[in-house]
C-alpha cells in the first residue's frame, strides 16, 4: 500500500474530528454550526484523501456511516450482560407498592425516602452498542434479551450514534456496552409514511413499527434513508470505565460526555412521591415530544442499592415502568363514510361514537383502505379498537367480533365516485374516481394542496374559504385564484375586509416560486416534493412538459410522450409508475389549459438553480465492468459533484464511461458523437488517483 505523507494523515484526521464534531452538533445538540454545503464538503475531502490513501481509512471514520453491502442474514450477538425488561405500573398505587417493597427488600423505615431518576420510557427497540478502546465496534437488538441480532452496518447510519466515542474530559474505557431505544422521530414518520402512500407503498401502523423495520433492514443503505435516532439510557457490562459517580443520573452524564445521545428528561428527585408527580407531568406532556412515550420508567438512583436490590426473573427490582394510559381504546362505528381526495382516492372513513383515548377526543378514524375493511371484517355498528400514535390520525385496529350486534352487513366497496357519481378505477387496494378535472371533492383537494405551505405557500386561503370560492362559482381551478380581486371577494359572507386583502397579497407573492414548488402543487399523483425536485432539475422548466403533443399529430404525439417517458425514467429516483402518471398528467388538456391559464396570471417560477459542483450539469452513463468503482460508487460520485446519470443511452448523454467489455452503448454513443472516457479518464475528472500513481 502507498506510503501515507503526514501531511494528509493530519488532514484526515482533523477532517474525522470535525464532521463528528458537526454530527454531534446537528442530530444531538440541535445546533448546527455549519450549513449543509459546508457540512457535505469536508465530508468529499475526507472521502478524497481515503480514496488517494485508502489506508487512511478506518472502521470509525464517518465515511464508513454508509460503506456495508446488503447483508444475506443478520449474525448473533450474546449479550454479556442479560438485557432486562421492566415490570409494570398502572397505576399509583402500584407505584407506591413498588417502593414499599423495595423498602421492605433493603429492610429499612417505610418513612425513609429513597432517591429515583424519572425517565421518559420511549417506545422504540432496544439496542445495545459496544464501544471498544473508544471504538463502536458492534451494535445489536435487545432479541430475548440473552441473545440479539448483530444490526451494526444498520446501526452504524444512525448519525447521532458516535462512530468513537469523544475523549475530550475524559478518556474513552477499554470496553463499554451502551444501552438504548432506538425511534423515528414523529414528524419525519409522518413524512415517511406521506412518502410511502405516494409511491403505493404500505404506510407503517406507528413510529415504533417503523423504527424495528428500518433497523432489521438488510441493505444498510436503506435505513441509512431513514432518519432513525437514538437516546441512550443505561449500560451494561464496562472496563476501566472513569465513571465518578454512584449514581443512574451520573452514568446519563457519563454517556453523555462521551458523546452518546441521551434523553435531557431525565431527572432525579427526592422521594416516591416526587417520582409520581414527575411521571404524572410526563404523562400530561406526552404528546409535546417529537417521539412516542408510553410511559415513564423510575429507577433507583443509587447503583450500590441497585446492586443490593438485583433481579427477579427477567426484571431487575429497583426499576418500574409506570405505563401511561393506552393510546388504544374501544368504540362503536356509527358508520362509515368516504372521503375523496384530490388524487381522487376513495378512502373509508370510520364516524365513531366519540372516545378519548389517551386524553383526546376521537369522533373519526381512517379505515386505510378496502382491503384493510375486508381483510378484518368491519362493519358499520361494530365495536372495534382504535388507536391513536402522536398526532397521527387514528385508525381502527381491529373489530371485537362477539361483540356484532345481529343484522350487520358486510361492508359494500362502492361502484361510484360518492361525490360525483362517476366510474371508479381500482388500483391495488385504492379505489380512485376517474373524473378528476369534474369532482367537485377532487377539485377542491387540488386547490387546498397547491396553496399549502409546502407548495405555493399561499397564507390566509383555508379549505372553507376554497369550498367557499368554488361554490359560489368565482374560482374553478387553480389559475382562476390569481383573477381574484376584492370586488369579488366583497360579495361572500365571512370575507372582511382585512382577510379579503391578506389573501390577496398572499397569492400576488406567490407568483414567483421555485421551479419544484410549483410542480409540487400541481398535485401530480406520485410526485411528492422530492420527486418535484427532480423534475425541476432534470426539465429545467414546465415547457418541455407541457409541449408534450403540441403541434404532433397521431404517432408523432406518442413518440414524443415516448420521449418524455424515457427521458423521466433516466431520472435516477423516478420510477416507471411516476413517469407514467407525469406523462399522464401533462397529457391532460384541461390540466395544460390550467398551467396555461397560471402563466398568463403571471406565474412564473424562478430560474431553476445551476447544480453546484465539478460536473455540474453534465451527465453521464456507465456501461461495462469498472475495475475499481462500483456502478453505484461511481453514480454518487457523479451526483455529489452536481452532475446527473442516466441508465440507458439518448441524446441527452454527455459523457459514457465505458469500463472493460463495453459493447452496444459504446458503438451507440460513436455514432452519436458522445464524448467517450475509460475508468482513468474518469477518475482522473474526478481527481481520483490510482494504485499505481
Ligand atoms: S431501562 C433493566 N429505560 O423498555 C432496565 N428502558 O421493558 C431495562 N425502554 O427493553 C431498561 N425507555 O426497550 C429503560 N428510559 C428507559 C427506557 C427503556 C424505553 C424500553 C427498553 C426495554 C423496555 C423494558
Amino acid at each position: 500500500m502507498k506510503e501515507i505523507p503526514q501531511k494528509a494523515a493530519k488532514e484526515a484526521k482533523e477532517l474525522r474530528v470535525s464532521i463528528e464534531r458537526h454530527n454531534r452538533l446537528y442530530y444531538q445538540l440541535d445546533s448546527p454550526e455549519v450549513t449543509d454545503a459546508e457540512y457535505d464538503r469536508l465530508m468529499r475531502r475526507l472521502e478524497e484523501l481515503e480514496r488517494q490513501y485508502p489506508g487512511l481509512v478506518r472502521p470509525d471514520s464517518p465515511t464508513q456511516r454508509v460503506g456495508a453491502e446488503p447483508i444475506e442474514e443478520f449474525g448473533t450477538v450474546t449479550h454479556t450482560v442479560a438485557m432486562l425488561s421492566l415490570d409494570n405500573a398502572l397505576n399509583t398505587e402500584e407505584l407506591l407498592e413498588f417502593d414499599a417493597q423495595i423498602k421492605r427488600f433493603l429492610k429499612l423505615n417505610l418513612e425513609t425516602d429513597i432517591e429515583y431518576a424519572v425517565e421518559p420510557k420511549m417506545d422504540g427497540l432496544a439496542v445495545e452498542l459496544i464501544y471498544e478502546d473508544g471504538k463502536f465496534t458492534k451494535g445489536s437488538t435487545r432479541g430475548d434479551g440473552f441473545t440479539g441480532e448483530d444490526i451494526t452496518a444498520n446501526l452504524k447510519t444512525i448519525r447521532s450514534i458516535p462512530l468513537s466515542l469523544r475523549e475530550h474530559k475524559l478518556k474513552a474505557p477499554q470496553l463499554i456496552e451502551v444501552r438504548g431505544e432506538v425511534f423515528l422521530p414523529l414528524n419525519r414518520f409522518e413524512k415517511l409514511n406521506q412518502e410511502r402512500e405516494e409511491t403505493g407503498e404500505e404506510p407503517f401502523a406507528n413510529p415504533r413499527n417503523a423504527a424495528a423495520g428500518s433497523l432489521r433492514q438488510k441493505d444498510p443503505a436503506v435505513t441509512r434513508k431513514r432518519p432513525l435516532n437514538i437516546f441512550c439510557y443505561g449500560i451494561g457490562a464496562t472496563k476501566g470505565a472513569s465513571l465518578s459517580g454512584n449514581t443512574h443520573t451520573e452514568i446519563l452524564e457519563y454517556l453523555k460526555e462521551l458523546g452518546l445521545k441521551t434523553n435531557s428528561e431525565a431527572i432525579k428527585v427526592k422521594s416516591i412521591k416526587n417520582a409520581i408527580d414527575a411521571c404524572i407531568r410526563l404523562e400530561e406532556s406526552r404528546d409535546s415530544f417529537d417521539y412516542e412515550i408510553d410511559g415513564a420508567v423510575i429507577k433507583v438512583n443509587d447503583l450500590n442499592l441497585q446492586e443490593q436490590l438485583g433481579q427477579k426473573a427477567r426484571s431487575p427490582r429497583w426499576a418500574i415502568a409506570f405505563k401511561f394510559k393506552p393510546k388504544k381504546e374501544p368504540t362503536v362505528i356509527e358508520a362509515i363514510t368516504l372521503s375523496v381526495g384530490r388524487t381522487g382516492a376513495i378512502t373509508p372513513v370510520a364516524e365513531l361514537k366519540p372516545v378519548e383515548i389517551g386524553g383526546v377526543r376521537v369522533k373519526r378514524a381512517t379505515l386505510h383502505n378496502f382491503d384493510e375493511i375486508k381483510r378484518l371484517d368491519i362493519r358499520e355498528h361494530d365495536t372495534v379498537v382504535v388507536q391513536r400514535a402522536g398526532d397521527v390520525i387514528p385508525k381502527v385496529m381491529r373489530v371485537e367480533l362477539e361483540k356484532r350486534p345481529e343484522g350487520t352487513e358486510e361492508f359494500k366497496i362502492p361502484t361510484t365516485c360518492p361525490e360525483c357519481h362517476s366510474d371508479v378505477r381500482r388500483d391495488k387496494a385504492i379505489l380512485y374516481c376517474t373524473a378528476n378535472l369534474t369532482c367537485p371533492a377532487q377539485v377542491k383537494g387540488s386547490i387546498t394542496h397547491f396553496v399549502s405551505k409546502r407548495a405555493m405557500n399561499i397564507d390566509g386561503l383555508g379549505e372553507k374559504q376554497i369550498a367557499q370560492l368554488l361554490e359560489s362559482g368565482i374560482i374553478k381551478n387553480v389559475a382562476d385564484l390569481y383573477a381574484l380581486n376584492e370586488e369579488r371577494l366583497a360579495d361572500l359572507d365571512r370575507w372582511g375586509d382585512i382577510s379579503a386583502a391578506n389573501a390577496l397579497e398572499a397569492i400576488e407573492k406567490s407568483k414567483n416560486p421555485e421551479l419544484t414548488r410549483l410542480i409540487y402543487a400541481l398535485g401530480i399523483r406520485g410526485v411528492g416534493e422530492t420527486g418535484a425536485r427532480l423534475i425541476a432539475e432534470e426539465f429545467k422548466g414546465l415547457k418541455p412538459l407541457t409541449d408534450l403533443r403540441h403541434g404532433l399529430e397521431g404517432s408523432e404525439e406518442e413518440k414524443h410522450a415516448e420521449i418524455l417517458h424515457k427521458q423521466l425514467c433516466d431520472i435516477h429516483g423516478i420510477g416507471i409508475e411516476i413517469a407514467n402518471s407525469v406523462i399522464d398528467f401533462f397529457s391532460e388538456a384541461h390540466n395544460r389549459q390550467v398551467i396555461k391559464g397560471l402563466v398568463d396570471a403571471g406565474v412564473k417560477h424562478k430560474q431553476q438553480k445551476e447544480a453546484e459542483g465539478r460536473l455540474a450539469n453534465r451527465t453521464f452513463l456507465f456501461t461495462g465492468t469498472l475495475r475499481d468503482l462500483s456502478r453505484d460508487r461511481a453514480r454518487d460520485l457523479v451526483e455529489r459533484e452536481g452532475g446527473r446519470t442516466l441508465s440507458s443511452m439518448s441524446k441527452n448523454v454527455d459523457v459514457l464511461v465505458a469500463g472493460e467489455k463495453a459493447g452496444s452503448k459504446r458503438r451507440e454513443a460513436e455514432k452519436l458523437g458522445i464524448e467517450i472516457m475509460d475508468e482513468e479518464e474518469f477518475k482522473a475528472l474526478l481527481n481520483l488517483k490510482t494504485e499505481s500513481e
